[in-house]
């Protein structure tokens, strides 16, 4: 099976991956529905959805602060390691992601186009303003800070820029994922339960497109039905054997 995937990479037109929480699993970043996921210890309703802010805006960037926290002391694995290998190699043309854990850009990916938002920005609620804490260089303050983060243009509050359930995706991000989607010979899916629409719709856009799809997950799931190959193991010593296959197959020309 890994064979033939190598064989597809190595050859493909037009790779695309689409990835979700499972390729950050070995960063330390806990998932969504695997056991002991966040979903498992917080409620949804009360910490990532427009009325939970309203509501109780404080719980909210208590929960993102949390995790912003948490992302920032992970480090990109071997997983996200080989995706930029591939696409510095010439192979991989995107990296679409429901990750918002920005580990894909700190891995070395130039083309990564986030579904579902990123953790270090924020957005005003009353204007148009937006920051990237990373970049402005805010982080640290921004963490410490204990009251409610204001917009320093307008005053209103600020939210996290990421898609909560029930918002509608970045429209130019989504167009964007869904034309690569349909250019795609390969598409490597990589640690998502394919439960999220219209994020998991990439894989099947894919498929209709004649595509083929290799997943890589330590089990079945939503997406498997219809995955040309299924490679079951943890994303980063699959991806690491996976792109070791790749780089023989072309040396050899011979795959
Ligand atoms: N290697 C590969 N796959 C893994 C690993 C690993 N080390 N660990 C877990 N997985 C797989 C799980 O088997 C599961 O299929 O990763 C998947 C994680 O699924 P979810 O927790 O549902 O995460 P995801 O698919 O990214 O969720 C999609 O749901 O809550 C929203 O916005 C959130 O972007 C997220 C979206």
């Amino acid at each position: 099976m890994i064979e033939e995937a190598a064989k597809l990479i190595a050859h493909s037109r037009f790779l695309i991956a689409f990835t979700g929480a499972g390729i950050s699993a070995e960063s330390g970043i806990p998932t969504f529905r695997d056991r002991g996921g966040l979903w498992e210890n917080y409620r949804v309703e009360e910490v990532a959805t427009p009325e939970a802010f309203k509501r109780n805006p404080r719980l909210v960037w208590e929960f993102y602060k949390m995790r912003m926290k948490r992302m920032k002391e992970a480090k990109p694995n071997k997983a996200h390691l080989a995706l930029a290998e591939l696409e510095r190699m010439g192979l991989l043309k995107a990296v679409i992601t429901q990750n918002i854990d920005n580990l894909h850009r700190e891995a070395g990916n130039k083309n990564v186009i986030e579904l579902h938002g990123n953790i270090y920005r924020v957005k005003c609620t009353g204007c148009a303003y937006t920051e990237n804490l990373l970049e402005s260089g805010r982080i640290e303050e921004f963490l410490k800070e204990e009251d409610l983060p204001k917009c320093s243009e307008c005053g209103s509050l600020l939210r996290p820029d990421v898609v909560w359930f029930g918002e509608p995706l970045p429209q130019e991000a989504l167009q964007k994922a869904f034309k690569l989607a349909e250019r795609a010979d390969v598409c490597l899916v990589i640690g998502t339960s394919g439960q999220v629409f219209p994020a998991a719709y990439i894989p099947y856009i894919v498929k209709d497109n004649k595509g083929y799809v290799i997943e890589i997950n330590v089990k079945e799931s939503g997406i498997t039905p219809i995955a040309d190959i299924f490679l079951k193991g943890p994303a980063g010593e699959v991806m690491e054997t996976l792109l070791a296959k790749v780089k023989r197959c072309l040396k050899d020309k011979g795959c």
